[in-house]
């Protein structure tokens, strides 16, 4: 790996704002209070997922007894439960396995999609969040999955639109419908299928997951964090300082910080690995040599610290980097069994979301 700058020095990492999202989002308050966003006006669509702060056990029960169902209703049932729906998907960042398995998801449940994406509509000309929901709105649109660089970016969209949102990543806060697959694919590998249909405050009692990295930057660890310990899991976030503030264990019950890797895997029951978010480093200096050399996963120290850990990884993975083919390819990774997960999970988001009522007010903001 070649060594890009000799220090490990922290800069200030200024997650980019677009217009008409929030400005909530400095690094002084997103590890500490990431959920504490800004209080709505407008009632928030019930179907919509934001956070997993939002998630109660019964909820994720349902969701994933949902996903069960739906995988293994046949074919043209399943096209029947939403057939001729109009979803959006509205992506400002790039994404494959996320933007792929909502489509995927939508179009199995007999969906119509229309994928929308910054660069390739009127974003680029310079229109709002805003406006474009309140555009696919009058199109047709009943759901929107959105994607967005700035934390809190969904909130504004519920409130503008009325209309259900599958938040698929919001910046630096949060990536909910990744938790709750991270959830069915340990829930599937410790457990088996059957435990996966549904969840208590003790599902995941006296199991150790390791979330190692670039912590800071990763919306996969913030509800992955807040979402695990409600199920009764203990979360160990590992990294370097600039890359793991010491208040990230602030962020709710059952999280703390283990600095040292091999300590943090020998208590490890699942070792979730990230990827160093460079596109959200803005001025933060890496000594990725001796990150790499720190925290990369591989074969001998797996074998030492963790043998019997489940190895997971949202991706996009950086072979070489956090973790070395090895292990990625290896049998106690899960890391493709998450991919699959994630349709299961996404059929069911979708189809809670185009099932649930809206609320009175809600609904008269959605009438044309
Ligand atoms: C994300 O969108 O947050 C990804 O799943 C994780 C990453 O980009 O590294």
């Amino acid at each position: 790996m070649k060594k890009k700058s000799a220090s490990l020095r922290t800069a200030q990492p200024r997650p980019q704002r677009a217009r008409g999202a929030s400005s909530k989002t400095t690094r002084a308050s997103v590890p500490t209070a990431p959920h504490a966003l800004p209080l709505h006006k407008a009632p928030i669509h019930p179907g919509s997922i934001l956070s997993s702060t939002q998630l109660t056990v019964e909820g994720v029960s349902k969701i994933l007894a949902l996903a069960s169902d739906l995988e293994s209703e046949a074919v043209r049932t399943r096209e029947l439960r939403l057939h001729k729906r109009r979803v959006s998907l509205l992506f400002y960042e790039s994404s494959t396995r996320t933007r792929t398995s909502f489509e995927l998801a939508a179009k199995s449940l007999g969906a119509d999609t229309v994928l929308v994406s910054a660069l390739s509509s009127s974003i680029e000309k310079g229109e709002s969040l805003k406006d474009t929901g309140i555009t696919l709105r009058s199109l047709g649109a009943e759901c929107i999955i959105l994607r967005h660089p700035s934390s809190g970016a969904p909130y504004l969209l519920a409130q503008a639109t009325g209309l259900p949102i599958l938040n698929a990543g919001d910046g630096i806060h949060e990536h909910p419908s990744q938790a709750l697959l991270d959830l069915r694919t340990i829930l599937y590998r410790c457990f088996g299928a059957k435990q996966a249909r549904s969840v208590t405050e003790k599902s995941l009692r006296g199991m150790t997951i390791a979330i190692v990295g670039d912590i800071f930057h990763s919306r996969v660890a913030r509800s992955n964090a807040l979402l695990l310990p409600k199920l009764g899991a203990r979360v160990l976030f590992c990294g370097p300082q600039p890359l793991l503030p010491e208040h990230a264990a602030d962020i709710g019950p059952g999280v703390s910080i283990e600095r040292d890797f091999d300590r943090a895997l020998q208590q490890a029951d699942v070792v979730m690995m990230l990827r160093v978010q460079q596109e959200r480093l803005s001025g933060l200096q890496l000594d990725l040599e001796n990150y790499t050399r720190r925290y990369q996963l591989d074969a001998a120290r797996l074998a030492a610290q963790a043998p019997r850990a489940l190895v997971l990884h949202p991706g996009p993975i950086i072979r070489g980097m956090e973790i070395t083919s090895e292990v990625a390819d290896g049998p106690q990774s899960a890391i493709e069994e998450q991919v699959h997960h994630g349709l299961a999970i996404r059929m069911a988001l979708l189809t809670r979301a185009l099932e649930t009522p809206a609320t009175p007010s809600a609904r008269k903001k959605t009438r044309r």
